[in-house]
Parts: structure tokens; sequence; C-alpha cells
């Protein structure tokens, strides 16, 4: 690592223990290193083999409930077989040795943080593992309470076996709404935060990339740890460039 590099490295190192409050938002780099493809990287981003309008929105759902519904089976499968790596470790231990100074929203759908041990983690893309009704009918409100899926035939989607609704992957998918608490969580610890830390994500994507100008404009340092370039570069106080299961470690053990 260059002098330039220790250097910044301790800044935030510093900046991280005078700080109150840390929120951090986390993407798909920082599952990278536990074996999870992330989105955007250029060769091996899911986005890069697959067109996210055929398989992440309800209207692909709609049109093609078999395609999608086996894509998303496939990823839950990959994604029971990886492991929390160092970087979701730092931040749960973290969190253990420093109850309620750090907040983590994360974009991610693979339950690694919460395997991590991280806890109150504001998942504001929802959990790949678990499952959601198409149709926000009251009867499958109700029936989401206490109601069995039905066996499905191989390759469709199951149904619920009281409305007959279509089971979906519970993910937010392009243009629909984040879980509205989970999202407010997440302004007001970005908006109180004294650091924002702002780990393997593009960006690219709203409203969860705005946390950091929100951080950025109620006075937060804001600090991104990312191997590449990013969207965000410009928002940022330091932009630190590794990979997040080295960097985290060396930040957070305090
Ligand atoms: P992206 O794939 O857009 O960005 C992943 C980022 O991780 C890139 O900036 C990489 O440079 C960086 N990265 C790669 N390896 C890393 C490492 N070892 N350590 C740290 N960073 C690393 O993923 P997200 O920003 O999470 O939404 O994407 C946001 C949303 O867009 C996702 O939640 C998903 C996607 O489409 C939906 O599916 C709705």
């Amino acid at each position: 690592m260059s002098t330039d590099c220790l250097q910044a490295l301790h800044r935030v190192r510093q900046w991280l223990q005078d700080a109150h409050h840390i929120a951090m938002l986390t993407g798909a780099g920082v599952s990278a290193e536990s074996g999870v493809p992330t989105f955007r990287d250029a060769q091996t981003g899911l986005w890069a083999h697959f067109r996210p309008e055929d398989l992440a929105t309800v209207e692909a759902f709609r049109r093609n409930p078999p395609h999608v519904w086996a894509w998303y089976a496939e990823r839950r499968t990959q994604m029971r077989d990886v492991l929390p790596n160092a970087g979701h470790r730092a931040v749960a231990d973290f969190q253990r040795r420093h109850p309620g100074r750090l907040t983590l929203a994360t974009q991610n759908v693979d339950g690694l943080h919460q395997r991590a041990g991280s806890p109150g983690v504001l998942a504001l893309h929802g959990n790949i593992f678990e499952d959601q009704w198409l149709e926000p009918c009251a009867l499958a409100r109700r029936a989401q309470d206490g109601c069995t899926v039905e066996q499905a035939e191989a390759g469709q989607p199951p149904r619920c076996g009281q409305c007959g609704n279509l089971v979906r992957p519970a993910v937010v998918w392009f243009g629909e709404m984040l879980p509205a608490a989970a999202l407010a969580e997440a302004e007001q610890a970005a908006g109180r935060c004294d650091v924002m830390l702002v780990v393997g994500t593009s960006g690219a994507v709203y409203p969860a990339a705005g946390l950091a100008h929100l951080a950025r404009a109620r006075g937060a340092r804001v600090v991104i740890v990312n191997p590449h370039p990013s969207e965000l570069d410009d928002v940022a106080d330091e932009v630190l460039a590794g990979p997040s299961a080295k960097l985290l470690p060396q930040l957070l053990e305090f």
C-alpha cells in the first residue's frame, strides 16, 4: 500500500474513532469476496450477462413467471452455499463491541450481514430467501399470516394454497418502492451520522445512493470503500481504493 493510501486509511480510522454515530451503506461488492457476483462489474457482473428488464421488474415476472422464478431459484441456491467474509465479520464485530454506534443499511439481498451477526440490518432491497405474494389483495395479505405455499410443478413458481396468488421472491425490483420503514430509518441515520461509510456499491441506484448525498448535505464525512471508481466519488471526503474484506477489518478493528 502506498504512503498516500496508508495516510488516508489512518485519517478515516481517526474519523471513525471520533464519530458518535456511523452510518453505513453496502452494496454487492461487499459480498464479492464471498463469491456472490456483483451487478455492474464489466466482466463478472450479473447485468453484463442478463438484462435487468427481463428479470428484475414486476412486468418481467408477469410476462414470464417460470423464467424469472428459475433465475432467482438459481441465485438462492448459489447464495445458500456462500459464507460471510472478513468484511461482513468486521462490521458485525464492531457492532458487538459498540452497540448502537453503527447503523447498517444494505442493498444486498444475500443475508450475509445478518449471518455474520449484524443486528438490525436495514435490508433496503429485501431478502432473496423470503417469498412474497404477487398481488397485494386483501385475501393475500390475510393468507400470508398462516398460509401454506402449494407445491409447484417443476419450473413453475408456487402459488398460495388459499388465494391462488403467485409467489415471487421478496426482493425490490426496478420501479418498486423500497420498504418504507427501513428506508426511513436509513435516512434518519444518514442525516445524523458523523461519518457515512459507502462500501462496495456503484452508487447507481436510487434512493439508496441518495443516502450518501443526504449525509454529505448534513455535514457528515463520506467515505467510499471500493476497488474501482463509483458514481459517488464526487460526494466523498475520502475514497479508499481497495477490497472491502481487506479494508473493513483495518478500519473497524478498535
Ligand atoms: P453494483 O454491481 O452496481 O456495484 C458493485 C460495486 O462493488 C462496484 O462499484 C464494484 O467496483 C464494487 N466492488 C467489486 N468488488 C469489490 C470488493 N471486493 N470490495 C468492495 N467493492 C467491490 O452493485 P450495487 O451497487 O449493490 O438491485 O447495485 C445496486 C442495486 O442494483 C442492487 O441492489 C440491485 C442492482 O440492480 C436490484 O436488483 C433491484
